[in-house]
């Protein structure tokens, strides 16, 4: 029997990408599979200093702070609650989650990606999670499915620097996966303080995960899409719509059609709030 060649880099990389491992994580390897529980002494080489002198290496994902030492998740999302419940603007709120270790997510993406547009806004957009640009910049919403959206935007005759673009997730899962329940639940009160914060006229859920999560229901997005529901900020309640994502549109351009027709009635919408006088 011949052996199998072994995989070059190029196919092994391409193994990875497959698999959804589009980043890394640290700077240096670490094999856990031969990694033994004890942690490991590393014995410094021959005639190197003393270990007080020696210069502390710099903190890999071994010796970060990690996904598994984030609190169990029902103490996650407890203390996520009392946190944004004290946030009394987006700045502070921002803060808060920004320090927030609750969440395992937080350690394997780069950044927190917490927001763009208008804090003052009458239309708030509710994404999933971010992908890997908004990971890179910081922002929501700025990678291809982004484009597409500020092309919605611009179809009811609104600019990005109009609108609040916000996530349920703030941080980027690994390799784009779907956001555990546990995880969306952590965060969940961090963005319905923000939606409470912002306090928009009309609220728009991109897709069915934000839906399902923001607007209680268990249908999917084909049913829910283009229905208008009630949402209640914790202060008032406010008209929420879910369409189709805009990643979803990319990938199925037909259902663009339907998508202007929920783009229509959030137009009218806003338009009908404009009119009545604004509550606090
Ligand atoms: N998809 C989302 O749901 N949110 C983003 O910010 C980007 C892509």
């Amino acid at each position: 029997m011949t052996a199998e060649p072994a995989p070059t880099v190029r196919d092994l990389l391409a193994f990875y990408l497959e698999a959804g491992v589009d980043c890394a994580l640290g700077d240096e390897p670490i094999d856990r599979l031969s990694a033994p529980d004890q942690p490991v002494v590393t014995l410094a080489p021959e005639g190197s200093p003393p270990a007080a002198a020696r210069q502390p290496l710099k903190p890999t994902v071994a010796t970060a702070p990690r996904a598994d030492i984030a609190p169990p998740p029902d103490i996650a999302i407890e203390s996520a609650r009392e946190a944004a419940r004290t946030a009394p603007t987006l700045e502070a709120l921002r803060t808060l989650l920004d320090s927030f270790d609750g969440c395992a997510l937080k350690f394997t993406a780069s950044r927190l990606v917490f927001a763009d547009g208008n804090p003052q806004a009458r239309l708030m957009f509710v994404g999933e999670a971010p992908g890997r640009d908004e990971d890179i910049e910081g922002l929501p919403f700025v990678g291809r499915s982004g484009q597409l959206l500020n092309r919605m935007i611009a179809a009811i005759g609104l600019k990005r620097s109009d609108v609040y673009i916000a996530n349920v997730i703030p941080w980027r899962p690994p390799g784009n996966r779907t956001p555990t329940p546990q995880e969306t639940q952590i965060c969940l009160p961090f963005i319905k303080r923000q939606i409470e914060l912002v306090n928009p006229d009309v609220i728009v859920t991109l897709g069915n995960p934000s839906t399902q999560t923001l607007l209680r229901v268990r249908e999917g997005i084909m049913k829910t899409r283009g229905k208008w529901f009630d949402y209640d900020t914790g202060t008032r309640t406010v008209r929420a719509m879910a369409t189709f994502h805009p990643a979803y549109l990319l990938r199925s351009p037909a259902y663009k059609r339907m998508s202007w027709l929920d783009l229509r009635a959030i137009a009218k919408a806003l338009e009908q709030s404009a009119a009545a006088p604004r509550q606090a």
